[in-house]
């Protein structure tokens, strides 16, 4: 029947810090405002911020480890995730916070359906402590991006972007805190529209 209504979607969350985006995505599923579930967390640390709220919210949050590489996820370590994935059916995959470089096994088994989060308004800045480098520059302006995951770093179609102005007296602290506002804006949008294109019959 047309009139039935679409399942939830199934999100893998991927992170390695405190996980305040994690939080923003399940605060908006609680809400309301964003049809999905999320099924489980995965984290390549083991104390990290974020096993720890997703635990709170009972949701299925394990430490996998990614040694012996300490950039990427490879090899061995990126099997235990794909099998850890697809325990949990996890239909796409948000990479919150987690610190390594996604390559071709993830890739593959999840074509155009692994999304990132990274706090500058790409393609400026991309790499590490990305809001660092947009005050060093001297932008007047930087935010965050939401962007579908090709084999580049930091790179993909953006889904979305906002903008946060760089204030005379900012701080790398004090502009990343403010970026991190708009992040849990914008990843929660961000998932609302991969919903919707990955509901749309066709
Ligand atoms: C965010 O600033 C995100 O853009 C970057 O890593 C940080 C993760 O923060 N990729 P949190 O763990 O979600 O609080």
């Amino acid at each position: 029947m047309g009139s039935e209504k679409a399942a939830p979607l199934r999100i893998a969350v991927l992170g390695s810090g405190k996980g305040s985006n994690c939080q923003s995505i399940i605060d908006a599923i609680e809400a309301g405002s964003l049809d999905a579930r999320v099924v489980c967390v995965l984290s390549d640390v083991a104390d990290a911020g974020i096993l720890e709220r997703a635990a709170r919210h009972g949701i299925p949050a394990r430490h996998i480890s990614a040694a012996p590489y300490r950039t990427k996820l490879a090899g061995e370590a990126e099997r235990a995730y794909l099998a850890a994935l697809r325990e949990y059916g996890a239909e796409v995959i948000a990479l919150a916070g987690f610190m390594r470089i996604i390559k071709e096994g993830l890739l593959h088994a999840y074509p155009d359906r692994i999304v990132n989060i990274h706090p500058a308004l790409l393609p400026a800045f991309p790499g590490l402590e990305s809001w660092k480098q947009a005050l060093d520059y001297g932008v007047k302006v930087s935010g965050c991006t939401v962007h579908i995951v090709d084999a580049g770093i930091d790179s993909g179609p953006i889904l979305v972007q906002r903008a946060v102005p760089v204030l005379e007296d900012d701080t790398p602290e004090r502009l990343h805190a403010r970026i991190q506002v708009e992040e849990h804006k914008a990843y929660p949008a961000a998932l609302r529209i991969l919903a919707a294109r990955l509901r749309t019959p066709g």
